[in-house]
């Protein structure tokens, strides 16, 4: 039977590389999204991959979204918590908004979305969580406090909520890309990125949404049932942990 995958943040960006190579894979995909009706009405007319929107950083949008998931296509197998924002700013002017929305959307949301599905993954005794998390949750990266926090405090969230489950056949492990070609890092200024970023990328280029995507595919299938609770550092050698 085909696996049940959920995507958040799954129309545009790495998200929607991923839910396209889940579903080009097998899995029964469903592809959260937060806002851009535009955009995921194109990513559905273009993969005839469902769309769902919600909040991920609200739980109740959370949990209902996912039951209408699970009603339409069965309990959810995967779980693939990509969606996330950027707010940059130097610390010493971010706002108290520009912390909390992405402290909320960011890590929050996998509270908000891993723990509707935990109890049927438990009961079923298989599951599969993927955290998006980033090069900059393991490095820092300045004008970033905000999301570097919460892209680390992903990789302890992993860490923890694998330990618990792996008795019971699901795995839990984070992806950290480095710099993709998305529009969110196409909102780094342009000569910051030229000067100060891709320098720093030995294989001196920015990474493909594919190529993300093949990781999740791989954490998502039978063949990584040894690997739980681990870090997979997917970043063009910028930073070697
Ligand atoms: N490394 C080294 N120096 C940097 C730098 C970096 N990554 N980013 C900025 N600087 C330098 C600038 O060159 C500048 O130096 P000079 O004054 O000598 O020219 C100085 O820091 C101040 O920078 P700005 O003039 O740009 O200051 P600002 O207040 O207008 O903006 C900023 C600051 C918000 C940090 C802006 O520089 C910025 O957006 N930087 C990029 C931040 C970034 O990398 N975000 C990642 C987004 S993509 C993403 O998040 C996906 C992922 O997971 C990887």
């Amino acid at each position: 039977m085909a696996r049940v995958a959920v995507v958040t943040g799954g129309t545009r960006g790495i998200g929607a590389a991923i839910a396209k190579a889940l579903s080009a894979a097998g899995c029964k995909v469903a592809a959260n999204y937060g806002g851009n009706d535009e955009a995921a009405q194109k990513f559905k007319a273009a993969t005839g991959i469902p769309v769902f929107k919600w909040d991920v950083s609200a739980y109740e949008a959370c949990a209902a979204g996912l039951k209408k998931i699970e009603a339409e296509l069965g309990p959810v197998d995967i779980l693939v918590n990509n969606a996330g924002i950027t707010r940059d700013t130097m610390f010493h002017r971010m706002t108290p908004e520009q912390w909390t929305q992405v402290i909320n959307t960011n890590l929050s949301s996998l509270f908000n979305m891993c723990r509707p599905v935990i109890e049927g993954m438990r009961q079923r005794k298989f599951g599969r969580i993927v955290n998006i998390s980033s090069v900059n949750g393991q490095k820092g990266q300045m004008g970033q406090s905000n999301y570097s926090a919460a892209k680390a405090g992903e990789l302890g969230f992993t860490k923890a909520l694998a330990q618990e489950s792996a008795k019971s056949g699901i795995t839990v492990n984070a992806i950290c890309p480095g710099y993709i070609g998305t529009e969110m890092v196409q909102a780094v200024p342009k000569d910051v990125l030229e000067k100060n970023i891709i320098p720093q990328i030995p294989v001196g280029r920015l990474g493909e949404p594919e190529e993300i995507a093949r990781c999740v595919v791989f954490l998502a299938s039978d063949d990584s049932s040894f690997i739980t609770g681990s870090t997979l550092t997917a970043n063009g050698g910028q930073y070697m942990i």
